[in-house]
């Protein structure tokens, strides 16, 4: 029997194949909870899976998809016989450029995957959590700091991560009654493959601005995230968290 302050729950965590989702896998683990790691790359979320030493699996899932994200909410139940009552929002896309060259398709695909994305798999689960009556869920979505800070060459994802702060309020609001927790987190510049690709000069920039003069490691976000899925965070609800080293 695991122990730890997440033993006997069972975690559904989107974009587990990489980086910050991967981390919070890892760290949800190591704090007793089950685990269901899904990606779109159902290979990179089963690498995922051998590195936890808890009852684990792997699923497919693409976010964007109505019909995907009910599938995996089927298998999700179906592999611990129980919803999920924590459930994180790590899947997101970036597709940077001007807003005068931007193609539609990269806005419609960033949409689509980081707020539609995390509206099917927040209006989903929490279904499958209310159907299960779970008065102690807790749903906690990855917004980011460009929310606030708007950078040149990112409105469709600035705009996203706007959304999904304004979505978590409302989810917190209407879901409080079912003792369902939802709150997002706001990271600075993690270092994973997401960053990986964002030009030297722009990251030494934002080292120079950040007071704490580094970019944040994927586990200092999942450490936050494992703070929110505990009872530790009972009365924290509708909360966005800034984790960014100081950086604004
Ligand atoms: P990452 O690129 O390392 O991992 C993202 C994962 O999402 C990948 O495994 C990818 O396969 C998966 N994914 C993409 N589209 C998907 C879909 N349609 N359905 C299911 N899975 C899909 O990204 P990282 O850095 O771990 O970011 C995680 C979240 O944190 C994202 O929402 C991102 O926007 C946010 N964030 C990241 C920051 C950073 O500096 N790395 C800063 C602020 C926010």
């Amino acid at each position: 029997m695991a122990s730890g302050l997440l033993a006997g729950k069972v975690a559904f965590v989107t974009g587990a194949g990489s980086g910050i989702g991967r981390a919070t896998c890892r760290l949800l683990a190591r704090d007793g909870a089950k685990v269901i790691a899904a990606d779109r790359n159902l290979q990179s979320a089963q690498e995922t899976v051998k590195q936890l030493m808890v009852p684990a699996a792997a699923v497919e899932v693409d976010v964007s998809s109505l019909q995907s994200v009910q599938s995996a909410v089927s298998a999700a139940v179906a592999q611990f016989k129980q919803a999920p009552s924590i459930v994180v929002n790590s899947a997101g896309i970036t597709r940077d450029g001007y807003l005068l060259k931007m193609p539609e398709r990269d806005y419609d695909d960033v949409y689509s995957v980081n707020l539609k994305g995390t509206f099917l798999v927040t209006q989903q689960f929490a279904k499958a959590m209310i159907e299960q009556q779970l008065t102690n869920g807790s749903i906690i979505n990855l917004s980011s700091i460009v929310a606030r800070m708007n950078n040149v060459g990112q409105a469709n994802y600035a705009a996203t991560k706007a959304g999904v702060v304004s979505l978590t309020e409302v989810a917190s609001k209407e879901f409080g009654k079912f003792g369902i927790r939802v709150n997002c987190i706001l990271p600075g510049y993690i270092d994973t493959p997401m960053v990986a690709v964002v030009p030297d000069n722009i990251k030494q920039q934002v080292v120079q601005r950040c007071p704490l003069g580094r970019l944040g490691q994927p586990d200092e976000i999942a450490e936050v995230i494992a703070f929110l899925a505990s009872e530790r965070s009972s009365y924290v609800n509708g909360a966005a968290i800034e984790v960014t080293g100081g950086l604004k």
